[in-house]
Parts: structure tokens; sequence; C-alpha cells
């Protein structure tokens, strides 16, 4: 199934976000104020995604989109490069089992060329095992950025002998092409950047950005996100005007 694009026509939208993307960042800070290395706010950081990850599947979210490595994040120190990776391979092979039994299915979107095999191979068991799951698709974004998933999905439609590109041309070969567009972006950690997470498709998403650090993320401050995204008024180009006639037909 295709999803409409939210520069080509208004798509459908309702009070509980149909997608969630979230860049988790301020691990290293919260490791910091608790004098712990680094990587303790990492670990901390994978038991705020199960969380999190839960209380998506509760509220009915459909989809959730976690920036777990950027494109950028290579030029961290080797060793918390190193680190990172470990527990990247620990959650997929820790994690995988538990997701499937809830009916997630997992995806990760990015180059996974220049990861380790074992991690590959790990990616590949867990979107195998899990690719029939209806209830929650959790995508992860492990080096990921938005300029290579626009330049990756060009690419590709040039190989097809494309000359002439329009948003349904490329928009298949996108990373998420199987997610409609994020309703809600959420930044945790006080920077108010993009980081090079999805670039294009987050033309119309609605942007949260909150100073709690991640491993301080909960369903509470979930719920505050989402009740911020319920009080925006979604115009996609049009007018307040517009929106209230629409409104009034529709209760009529
Ligand atoms: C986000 O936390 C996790 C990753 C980028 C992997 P950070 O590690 O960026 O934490 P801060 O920003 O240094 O606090
Ligand atoms: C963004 O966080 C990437 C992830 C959360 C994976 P960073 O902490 O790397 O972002 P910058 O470098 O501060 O923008
Ligand atoms: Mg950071």
């Amino acid at each position: 199934m295709t999803h409409s694009s939210s520069t080509q026509e208004v798509p459908a939208h309702g009070d509980v976000p149909r997608h969630v993307a979230i860049i988790m960042d301020g691990n290293g800070r919260w490791a910091k104020r608790q004098h712990l290395p680094r990587i303790a706010g990492h670990r901390r950081g994978v038991e705020a995604v199960r969380a999190t990850v839960r209380a998506c599947a509760e509220r009915g979210i459909g989809y959730l989109t976690l920036f777990a490595f950027s494109s950028e994040n290579w030029r961290r120190p080797q060793e918390e490069v190193a680190l990172l990776m470990q527990l990247f391979q620990m959650a997929l092979t820790n994690e995988v089992e538990k997701l499937h039994r809830n009916g997630v299915r997992l995806k990760v979107v990015g180059d996974t060329r220049r990861f380790d095999p074992s991690i590959r191979r790990a990616i590949e068991k867990g979107e195998q095992l899990t690719a029939g799951n209806k209830a929650l698709t959790l995508t992860i974004a492990a080096n990921y950025g938005g300029r290579w998933d626009i330049l990756q999905a060009v690419n590709k439609a040039i190989r097809e002998k494309k000359d002439f590109l329009d948003e349904k041309a490329l928009a298949p070969h996108l990373a998420m092409s199987y997610a409609p567009e994020p309703d809600l972006f959420i930044r945790t950690g006080g920077e108010q950047r993009i980081s090079n997470f999805l670039l294009w498709q987050l033309a119309y998403t609605e942007l949260y950005f909150t100073e709690r650090l991640w491993p301080d993320f909960d369903a509470a401050a979930l719920d505050q996100a989402i009740a911020s995204y319920r009080n925006r008024e979604r115009r996609f180009g049009r007018t307040s005007e517009q929106l209230e006639a629409a409104n009034r037909s529709e209760v009529a």
C-alpha cells in the first residue's frame, strides 16, 4: 500500500498520531549528571525504548520510528561507537522475541552495509520473524541520514531509467515507503534541530521538543507530547477559516 503525500493531498489525521518519530537525545548528559560513563546513559536509553514501544502500542499508535544512530555518529570516539554497536546487537538479540510475541513488526532503515555482519544478520532475522505482525511497526533508524535516504531513492529511480522525477516516482524508493509520513516528531534533550533525521518525510510533521533527557522519557512524557499534538491546528497550507468550514460541514 502506498500512503498519501502531505504535499500532494491533505492527509487524514486524528487525535492519536498514526506515526510518531523520535530523536532519542540526551543519554550522555543523563549519564554525566549521575557521574556515570556515557554508555550507562545509552543502556538506560534502551529501557526508555522498551517503555515507549509499550506505551505506543497501548495507545494504538501504528508506527513508531526511533533515531538510534545517525550517519554522523561515526564521528564519536571509537570506543563509544564500539559500545553502541555492542548495545545495538544485544538489544536486537534480546528483544526481538518479545517484540514478536507482542505483535510488533520490526524494521531497520539506514545504510546497514557499514555494520558488522553479525549485526546485519540479527537485523535480517528480526525483520523476517516479525514481518507479518500488525500491532505496531517499530522502525529503528541506524546509520540513517535524511540526505542519504533522498539520494539512495534518487539513485534507485535513475537505475529504473527515470529521466524525470516527480514525488510519485521517488516516494516508493524512500527507506520508509511502507509508513505514512510522521504526524508527530519528538526530540528529547533540549536541542531544537533535525540532525539529518527524516528530511523528506517531516515536511508537514508537528514538531515537539522537550528538555527531558531520553533515559527519563516514559509514558507520561509521551502523553504530554500527544496532548501538545492535539492542540495543533494542522493546516497543510490552508487557512483556519477553511478548516472551520470543513469541520462545520462534517458535523452537519
Ligand atoms: C543520544 O544521546 C544517543 C545517540 C546519539 C546514540 P547522546 O549520546 O547524543 O547524548 P548527549 O546529547 O551527549 O547528552
Ligand atoms: C541525533 O543525536 C542522533 C540520534 C539521536 C541517534 P545527536 O546527539 O547525534 O545530534 P547532534 O549531533 O547533537 O545534532
Ligand atoms: Mg546528543
